[in-house]
Protein backbone atom coordinates (compact mmCIF):
# COMPACT_ATOMS: atom_id res chain seq x y z
CA UNK A 1 0.00 0.00 0.00
CA UNK A 2 0.97 3.64 -1.33
CA UNK A 3 0.76 6.04 1.60
CA UNK A 4 0.42 9.53 0.23
CA UNK A 5 1.63 12.06 3.15
CA UNK A 6 -0.48 14.95 2.07
CA UNK A 7 1.85 17.13 4.16
CA UNK A 8 4.50 20.13 3.37
CA UNK A 9 6.35 19.83 1.12
CA UNK A 10 3.77 17.71 -1.26
CA UNK A 11 1.00 19.86 -0.64
CA UNK A 12 1.32 23.60 -0.84
CA UNK A 13 -2.13 25.34 -0.09
CA UNK A 14 -0.63 28.65 -2.20
CA UNK A 15 -0.75 26.92 -5.66
CA UNK A 16 -4.53 27.12 -5.17
CA UNK A 17 -3.70 30.82 -4.93
CA UNK A 18 -1.51 31.30 -7.01
CA UNK A 19 -2.93 34.02 -9.22
CA UNK A 20 -6.60 36.17 -10.21
CA UNK A 21 -7.45 33.10 -12.71
CA UNK A 22 -7.01 30.20 -10.86
CA UNK A 23 -8.19 32.07 -7.72
CA UNK A 24 -11.57 32.90 -9.71
CA UNK A 25 -11.87 29.39 -10.91
CA UNK A 26 -11.88 28.17 -7.24
CA UNK A 27 -14.12 30.19 -5.89
CA UNK A 28 -16.99 28.16 -3.59
CA UNK A 29 -19.06 31.16 -3.55
CA UNK A 30 -20.30 34.05 -5.97
CA UNK A 31 -22.94 36.73 -5.92
CA UNK A 32 -25.35 36.68 -8.95
CA UNK A 33 -27.76 39.77 -9.97
CA UNK A 34 -30.64 37.70 -8.67
CA UNK A 35 -29.63 37.38 -5.34
CA UNK A 36 -30.28 40.54 -4.63
CA UNK A 37 -32.82 42.32 -3.37
CA UNK A 38 -33.16 45.98 -3.51
CA UNK A 39 -35.55 48.20 -1.19
CA UNK A 40 -37.01 51.23 -1.84
CA UNK A 41 -38.45 53.94 -0.43
CA UNK A 42 -41.42 55.37 -2.09
CA UNK A 43 -42.92 58.85 -0.28
CA UNK A 44 -46.57 59.83 -0.71
CA UNK A 45 -46.94 63.62 -2.21
CA UNK A 46 -43.00 63.78 -3.49
CA UNK A 47 -42.95 65.69 -6.48
CA UNK A 48 -41.61 64.06 -9.30
CA UNK A 49 -37.79 64.48 -10.14
CA UNK A 50 -37.25 65.82 -6.89
CA UNK A 51 -36.04 62.64 -5.69
CA UNK A 52 -34.72 63.04 -1.45
CA UNK A 53 -31.32 61.97 -0.39
CA UNK A 54 -31.67 60.30 2.72
CA UNK A 55 -28.65 61.97 4.51
CA UNK A 56 -28.53 59.43 7.52
CA UNK A 57 -27.78 56.72 4.58
CA UNK A 58 -25.46 58.36 1.69
CA UNK A 59 -26.66 57.22 -2.05
CA UNK A 60 -29.89 56.56 -1.10
CA UNK A 61 -33.27 58.09 -1.88
CA UNK A 62 -36.86 58.78 -1.46
CA UNK A 63 -38.71 58.66 -4.71
CA UNK A 64 -41.80 60.03 -5.70
CA UNK A 65 -43.89 56.59 -6.89
CA UNK A 66 -43.41 57.80 -10.57
CA UNK A 67 -39.36 58.22 -10.22
CA UNK A 68 -39.30 54.86 -8.12
CA UNK A 69 -40.94 53.13 -11.17
CA UNK A 70 -38.42 54.57 -13.53
CA UNK A 71 -35.44 54.31 -11.27
CA UNK A 72 -36.49 50.43 -11.00
CA UNK A 73 -37.06 50.26 -14.83
CA UNK A 74 -33.71 51.46 -15.42
CA UNK A 75 -31.89 48.85 -12.71
CA UNK A 76 -34.03 45.87 -14.89
CA UNK A 77 -31.96 47.32 -17.25
CA UNK A 78 -28.89 46.28 -15.57
CA UNK A 79 -30.12 42.73 -14.42
CA UNK A 80 -32.21 43.32 -11.21
CA UNK A 81 -35.20 40.86 -10.33
CA UNK A 82 -36.68 42.09 -7.56
CA UNK A 83 -37.41 44.92 -5.57
CA UNK A 84 -38.70 45.65 -1.51
CA UNK A 85 -40.95 48.22 -1.52
CA UNK A 86 -41.36 50.74 1.59
CA UNK A 87 -44.11 53.68 1.48
CA UNK A 88 -44.27 56.79 3.29
CA UNK A 89 -47.94 57.90 3.32
CA UNK A 90 -49.04 61.37 3.41
CA UNK A 91 -51.07 60.55 7.23
CA UNK A 92 -50.49 58.35 9.99
CA UNK A 93 -53.18 57.33 12.41
CA UNK A 94 -53.80 55.46 15.46
CA UNK A 95 -54.52 52.13 13.05
CA UNK A 96 -52.45 53.28 10.19
CA UNK A 97 -55.15 52.97 7.88
CA UNK A 98 -53.28 54.19 4.76
CA UNK A 99 -51.34 50.78 5.12
CA UNK A 100 -54.17 48.89 3.94
CA UNK A 101 -56.07 51.62 1.67
CA UNK A 102 -56.25 50.37 -1.86
CA UNK A 103 -55.19 53.56 -3.13
CA UNK A 104 -52.50 53.67 -0.56
CA UNK A 105 -48.92 54.65 -2.20
CA UNK A 106 -47.64 50.97 -2.14
CA UNK A 107 -50.76 49.58 -3.96
CA UNK A 108 -50.82 52.32 -6.89
CA UNK A 109 -46.81 51.34 -6.84
CA UNK A 110 -47.15 47.78 -6.71
CA UNK A 111 -49.75 48.29 -9.52
CA UNK A 112 -47.80 50.22 -11.54
CA UNK A 113 -44.64 48.43 -11.37
CA UNK A 114 -46.39 45.04 -12.07
CA UNK A 115 -48.04 46.81 -15.68
CA UNK A 116 -44.39 48.71 -16.68
CA UNK A 117 -41.76 45.85 -15.25
CA UNK A 118 -41.17 42.16 -15.07
CA UNK A 119 -39.56 42.40 -11.23
CA UNK A 120 -40.61 40.27 -8.87
CA UNK A 121 -42.48 43.01 -6.32
CA UNK A 122 -42.19 42.28 -2.62
CA UNK A 123 -43.60 44.34 0.01
CA UNK A 124 -42.82 44.86 3.35
CA UNK A 125 -45.98 44.70 5.95
CA UNK A 126 -45.51 46.83 8.92
CA UNK A 127 -47.05 49.45 10.44
CA UNK A 128 -44.76 51.37 11.91
CA UNK A 129 -44.35 53.68 8.99
CA UNK A 130 -48.14 54.62 9.49
CA UNK A 131 -48.89 54.90 13.10
CA UNK A 132 -48.32 58.08 14.29
CA UNK A 133 -46.98 56.61 17.38
CA UNK A 134 -44.53 54.61 15.08
CA UNK A 135 -45.49 51.00 16.51
CA UNK A 136 -45.57 48.29 14.64
CA UNK A 137 -48.89 47.26 15.86
CA UNK A 138 -51.99 48.17 17.61
CA UNK A 139 -50.97 50.37 20.71
CA UNK A 140 -53.39 50.46 23.81
CA UNK A 141 -52.41 51.56 27.28
CA UNK A 142 -48.99 51.86 26.07
CA UNK A 143 -48.90 48.21 25.47
CA UNK A 144 -48.43 46.77 21.88
CA UNK A 145 -51.27 44.25 21.75
CA UNK A 146 -50.25 41.38 19.66
CA UNK A 147 -53.85 39.35 18.79
CA UNK A 148 -56.01 42.57 17.54
CA UNK A 149 -52.75 43.69 15.02
CA UNK A 150 -53.10 40.31 13.89
CA UNK A 151 -56.10 41.44 12.00
CA UNK A 152 -54.45 44.77 10.67
CA UNK A 153 -51.58 43.36 9.36
CA UNK A 154 -53.60 40.44 7.50
CA UNK A 155 -55.64 43.37 5.75
CA UNK A 156 -52.46 44.89 5.02
CA UNK A 157 -51.07 41.88 3.39
CA UNK A 158 -54.18 41.36 1.54
CA UNK A 159 -54.65 44.79 -0.36
CA UNK A 160 -50.96 44.34 -1.17
CA UNK A 161 -51.62 40.79 -2.71
CA UNK A 162 -54.79 42.15 -4.66
CA UNK A 163 -52.40 44.98 -5.91
CA UNK A 164 -50.36 42.58 -7.60
CA UNK A 165 -47.77 41.76 -5.02
CA UNK A 166 -45.86 38.47 -5.21
CA UNK A 167 -44.20 38.51 -1.99
CA UNK A 168 -45.54 40.12 0.86
CA UNK A 169 -42.86 40.20 3.81
CA UNK A 170 -44.59 40.67 7.17
CA UNK A 171 -41.87 42.43 9.37
CA UNK A 172 -43.63 43.31 12.69
CA UNK A 173 -42.66 40.24 14.66
CA UNK A 174 -45.97 39.83 16.18
CA UNK A 175 -46.88 36.02 16.99
CA UNK A 176 -49.18 34.42 14.88
CA UNK A 177 -48.94 36.89 11.80
CA UNK A 178 -47.38 34.33 8.94
CA UNK A 179 -50.60 32.17 10.03
CA UNK A 180 -53.12 35.00 10.08
CA UNK A 181 -51.68 36.37 6.59
CA UNK A 182 -52.05 33.01 4.87
CA UNK A 183 -55.43 32.23 6.31
CA UNK A 184 -56.69 35.71 4.93
CA UNK A 185 -54.71 35.64 1.55
CA UNK A 186 -56.36 31.68 1.40
CA UNK A 187 -59.89 33.30 2.19
CA UNK A 188 -59.58 36.11 -0.39
CA UNK A 189 -58.23 33.58 -3.59
CA UNK A 190 -54.54 34.98 -2.80
CA UNK A 191 -52.66 31.45 -2.52
CA UNK A 192 -49.64 32.16 -5.08
CA UNK A 193 -48.97 35.11 -3.02
CA UNK A 194 -45.43 34.10 -1.73
CA UNK A 195 -45.13 35.23 2.49
CA UNK A 196 -41.59 36.36 3.13
CA UNK A 197 -41.32 36.08 6.41
CA UNK A 198 -38.68 38.75 8.58
CA UNK A 199 -38.24 35.25 10.96
CA UNK A 200 -35.28 36.19 13.54
CA UNK A 201 -35.34 40.02 13.09
CA UNK A 202 -33.32 41.58 16.32
CA UNK A 203 -34.81 44.44 18.12
CA UNK A 204 -30.55 46.17 16.41
CA UNK A 205 -29.57 49.90 16.94
CA UNK A 206 -28.52 49.26 12.83
CA UNK A 207 -31.88 50.47 11.80
CA UNK A 208 -31.15 53.48 13.32
CA UNK A 209 -30.48 55.14 9.83
CA UNK A 210 -33.90 53.58 8.35
CA UNK A 211 -35.88 55.03 11.13
CA UNK A 212 -34.37 58.42 10.29
CA UNK A 213 -35.33 57.61 6.72
CA UNK A 214 -38.69 56.67 6.63
CA UNK A 215 -39.67 58.58 10.04
CA UNK A 216 -40.76 55.10 11.42
CA UNK A 217 -38.71 55.44 15.34
CA UNK A 218 -41.73 54.60 17.69
CA UNK A 219 -42.34 57.63 19.75
CA UNK A 220 -42.14 56.22 23.17
CA UNK A 221 -40.83 52.87 24.12
CA UNK A 222 -38.82 50.10 22.33
CA UNK A 223 -39.12 47.16 19.82
CA UNK A 224 -37.66 44.60 22.27
CA UNK A 225 -41.40 43.09 23.40
CA UNK A 226 -41.46 41.72 19.68
CA UNK A 227 -38.20 42.08 18.05
CA UNK A 228 -35.46 39.33 19.10
CA UNK A 229 -32.92 39.63 22.21
CA UNK A 230 -29.59 39.66 20.12
CA UNK A 231 -27.88 37.26 22.79
CA UNK A 232 -29.87 34.69 21.31
CA UNK A 233 -29.59 31.63 18.82
CA UNK A 234 -31.96 29.04 19.83
CA UNK A 235 -34.89 30.82 19.91
CA UNK A 236 -33.85 32.69 16.67
CA UNK A 237 -34.31 28.82 15.43
CA UNK A 238 -37.63 28.54 17.32
CA UNK A 239 -38.90 31.30 15.46
CA UNK A 240 -38.21 30.30 12.38
CA UNK A 241 -39.49 26.55 12.81
CA UNK A 242 -43.00 28.60 14.01
CA UNK A 243 -43.26 30.26 10.82
CA UNK A 244 -42.41 27.46 8.88
CA UNK A 245 -45.07 26.19 10.42
CA UNK A 246 -47.33 28.70 9.97
CA UNK A 247 -46.61 28.54 5.98
CA UNK A 248 -43.51 31.08 5.74
CA UNK A 249 -42.56 30.35 2.20
CA UNK A 250 -38.97 32.10 2.85
CA UNK A 251 -37.89 33.06 6.31
CA UNK A 252 -35.54 35.98 6.91
CA UNK A 253 -32.81 36.94 9.15
CA UNK A 254 -32.19 40.75 9.97
CA UNK A 255 -29.45 42.35 10.41
CA UNK A 256 -26.88 40.21 8.03
CA UNK A 257 -23.55 40.69 9.09
CA UNK A 258 -23.67 40.71 12.83
CA UNK A 259 -25.72 37.91 12.41
CA UNK A 260 -23.95 35.23 10.06
CA UNK A 261 -24.16 32.61 12.34
CA UNK A 262 -27.67 32.63 12.71
CA UNK A 263 -28.02 32.58 9.16
CA UNK A 264 -26.00 29.69 8.84
CA UNK A 265 -27.52 27.63 11.98
CA UNK A 266 -30.99 28.51 10.34
CA UNK A 267 -29.74 27.10 7.08
CA UNK A 268 -28.83 24.26 7.79
CA UNK A 269 -31.49 23.07 9.94
CA UNK A 270 -34.27 23.67 7.64
CA UNK A 271 -32.94 24.23 3.79
CA UNK A 272 -35.18 26.75 3.47
CA UNK A 273 -35.33 29.29 0.74
CA UNK A 274 -33.27 31.66 3.29
CA UNK A 275 -32.61 35.65 2.93
CA UNK A 276 -30.93 37.92 4.47
CA UNK A 277 -31.38 41.95 5.62
CA UNK A 278 -28.28 43.89 5.49
CA UNK A 279 -29.75 46.65 7.18
CA UNK A 280 -29.62 50.35 6.99
CA UNK A 281 -27.10 50.61 9.68
CA UNK A 282 -24.48 48.58 7.57
CA UNK A 283 -24.96 49.85 4.86
CA UNK A 284 -24.15 53.36 6.30
CA UNK A 285 -21.51 51.67 8.10
CA UNK A 286 -19.76 51.02 4.92
CA UNK A 287 -20.16 54.10 3.04
CA UNK A 288 -19.01 56.45 6.31
CA UNK A 289 -15.33 54.52 5.92
CA UNK A 290 -15.20 54.11 1.98
CA UNK A 291 -16.15 58.20 2.57
CA UNK A 292 -13.77 58.84 5.09
CA UNK A 293 -10.49 56.27 2.68
CA UNK A 294 -10.34 54.14 5.96
CA UNK A 295 -11.89 51.29 3.78
CA UNK A 296 -12.33 50.52 -0.12
CA UNK A 297 -15.30 49.22 -1.83
CA UNK A 298 -13.80 45.71 -1.38
CA UNK A 299 -15.11 45.66 1.87
CA UNK A 300 -18.70 45.78 0.25
CA UNK A 301 -18.34 42.77 -1.37
CA UNK A 302 -16.57 41.09 1.34
CA UNK A 303 -19.39 41.89 3.17
CA UNK A 304 -22.19 40.62 0.91
CA UNK A 305 -19.67 37.36 0.06
CA UNK A 306 -19.92 36.67 3.68
CA UNK A 307 -23.57 36.88 4.00
CA UNK A 308 -24.46 34.44 1.00
CA UNK A 309 -21.16 32.12 2.21
CA UNK A 310 -23.15 32.18 5.24
CA UNK A 311 -25.89 30.47 3.90
CA UNK A 312 -28.53 33.19 2.30
CA UNK A 313 -29.95 32.75 -0.73
CA UNK A 314 -31.25 35.97 -0.89
CA UNK A 315 -29.90 39.26 0.21
CA UNK A 316 -31.92 42.47 0.67
CA UNK A 317 -29.19 45.34 0.06
CA UNK A 318 -28.92 48.91 -0.56
CA UNK A 319 -25.93 47.85 -2.28
CA UNK A 320 -27.72 46.58 -4.95
CA UNK A 321 -27.19 49.34 -7.62
CA UNK A 322 -23.59 49.15 -7.15
CA UNK A 323 -23.45 45.93 -7.43
CA UNK A 324 -25.31 45.92 -10.71
CA UNK A 325 -23.50 49.14 -12.01
CA UNK A 326 -20.12 48.52 -11.00
CA UNK A 327 -17.27 47.95 -13.58
CA UNK A 328 -16.03 47.18 -9.94
CA UNK A 329 -14.11 43.67 -10.25
CA UNK A 330 -13.40 42.45 -6.88
CA UNK A 331 -9.34 42.41 -6.15
CA UNK A 332 -9.20 38.58 -4.76
C1 LIG B 1 -40.11 48.06 10.22
C2 LIG B 1 -38.82 47.78 9.57
C3 LIG B 1 -37.53 48.11 10.01
C4 LIG B 1 -36.65 47.75 9.02
C5 LIG B 1 -37.40 47.19 8.01
N1 LIG B 1 -38.75 47.19 8.38
C6 LIG B 1 -37.00 48.82 11.16
C7 LIG B 1 -37.51 48.70 12.51
O1 LIG B 1 -37.79 47.63 13.03
O2 LIG B 1 -37.63 49.79 13.07
C8 LIG B 1 -35.17 47.97 9.07
C9 LIG B 1 -34.52 48.22 7.81
C10 LIG B 1 -33.15 48.76 7.86
O3 LIG B 1 -32.62 49.20 8.89
O4 LIG B 1 -32.55 48.76 6.80
N2 LIG B 1 -40.72 47.02 10.87
ZN1 LIG C 1 -42.56 47.87 12.10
Amino acid sequence: MIVIKMIFPTTRMRRLRKNFKIRTILSETNLNPEDFIYPMFIKEGLKDGQKEHIDTMPGQYRYSLNDAVEEAKRLENKGLSSVLLFGMPRKKDELGSSAYDKEGIIQRAVRKLKEETDLVVITDVCMCQYTHHGHCGIVRNDQILNDETLEYLSQIALSHAQAGADIVAPSDMMDGRVLAIREVLDMNGQEDTLIMSYAAKYASSFYAPFRDAVCSAPSFGDRKTHQMNPRNINEALREVELDIGEGADIVMVKPALPYLDVIKAIKDEYKMPTAAYQVSGEYSMLQAGINAGYLTENSIYESLISIKRAGADLIISHFTPWFLEGDYEFEC
